[in-house]
């Protein structure tokens, strides 16, 4: 049996999640070599064994796998306008890890086409201390052969990488798609806390809940888009009506309770317009009609 040779791997931006990259592909075998703005993060990275370049440009001219994990596309940008930093590119394969829009993603994708570099776009669905398990995630998207190409490497990262087609913004506008399910989340977690709190109980144990009925969670989460994609909002439960209703008494609750009602104030507002539209009597989903 043959082991695949670990291509060495460069990575630029040595944030919360620049750095998780780095240790985990320390820890699977990798040369890393890896560059910072500020010189200070890289020194943790190096005393477990990356090598810190002294430049931009050294940095990809080390790796075979060029990653960038800064704040976002325009940083990557200006980053790339370092002297001699695009032409170290041609040969390697790019990788974008910072976050941006699906045309952001798209325009990056043109600029390396334009420029000869081999390019693939992708997206973390996890948090610094989740990256290097088996079931992390990782959205990629763009060109097949460089997925190809990227995929043993990544998977060091991200047991669970998975590819999302050839548009390089798909990458992007999966990731959209969850973190506007996760920020709302959190808008109603920390009303949810509010309202704990108020009873004598705790954050935490709010914490535990939702991680234990987050399956059910996502199972109603899929039916809603079950409904929408087929667009057949016949209610045989959850009515529109039912669920605004509960939205009075959580607004009731923050009365009583002297906790702020603006989360389930703003999702009334919501439901309300689809009631006034007449939908009340249709299943809850319907209160995307008038979205
Ligand atoms: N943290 C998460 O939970 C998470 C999850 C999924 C995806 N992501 C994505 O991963 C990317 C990095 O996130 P992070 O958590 O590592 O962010 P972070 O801790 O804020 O780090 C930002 C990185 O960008 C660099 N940077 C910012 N502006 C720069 C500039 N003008 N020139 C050069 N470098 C610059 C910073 O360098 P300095 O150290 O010099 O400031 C640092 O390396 C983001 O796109 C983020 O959306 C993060």
């Amino acid at each position: 049996m043959t082991t695949a040779v670990k291509k060495n791997v460069s990575v630029i931006g040595l944030g919360d999640m620049g750095a998780a990259l780095v240790r985990s592909f320390l820890k699977q075998g990798h040369a890393v070599t890896v560059w910072n703005r500020s010189a200070a993060r890289a020194v943790p990275l190096q005393q477990l064994g990356a090598v810190v370049a002294s430049s931009v440009t050294e940095a990809i001219a080390a790796g075979e796998v060029v990653i960038f994990c800064v704040t976002d596309y325009p940083v990557s940008r200006t980053l790339l306008e370092t002297a001699g930093a695009t032409a170290a590119l041609k040969g390697k394969l790019f990788v974008q890890l910072s976050s941006g829009t699906p045309q952001e993603a798209r325009e990056f994708n043109t600029w390396a086409s334009e420029e000869g570099i081999t390019y693939i776009d992708g997206a973390i669905m996890a948090v610094p201390d989740q990256v290097g398990r088996p079931d992390t995630v990782f959205f990629m998207s763009g060109n097949k052969d460089a997925y190809t190409q990227s995929e043993a490497t990544l998977k060091s990262v991200a047991g669970a990488l998975q590819y999302m087609g050839e548009d390089p913004g798909a990458a992007s506008t999966w990731d959209m798609g969850f973190l506007s399910v996760l920020f709302s989340a959190m808008g109603g977690f920390f009303h949810s806390i509010k309202l704990f709190e108020s009873e004598g109980l705790t954050a935490t144990a709010l914490g535990n809940m939702m991680f234990q009925l987050a399956p059910a969670l996502g199972e109603m989460l899929k039916q809603q888009g079950d409904i929408i994609g087929a667009g057949n909002y016949n209610a045989n439960h959850s009515s529109l009506n039912l669920c605004a209703g509960s939205m009075d008494m959580f607004i009731q609750h923050a009365k009583d309770a002297n906790i702020s009602a603006e989360v389930p104030t703003f999702i009334k507002g919501i439901f309300k317009r689809a009631q006034d539209a007449g939908y009340g009597n249709e299943h809850v989903a319907a209160a995307y009609k008038t979205y």
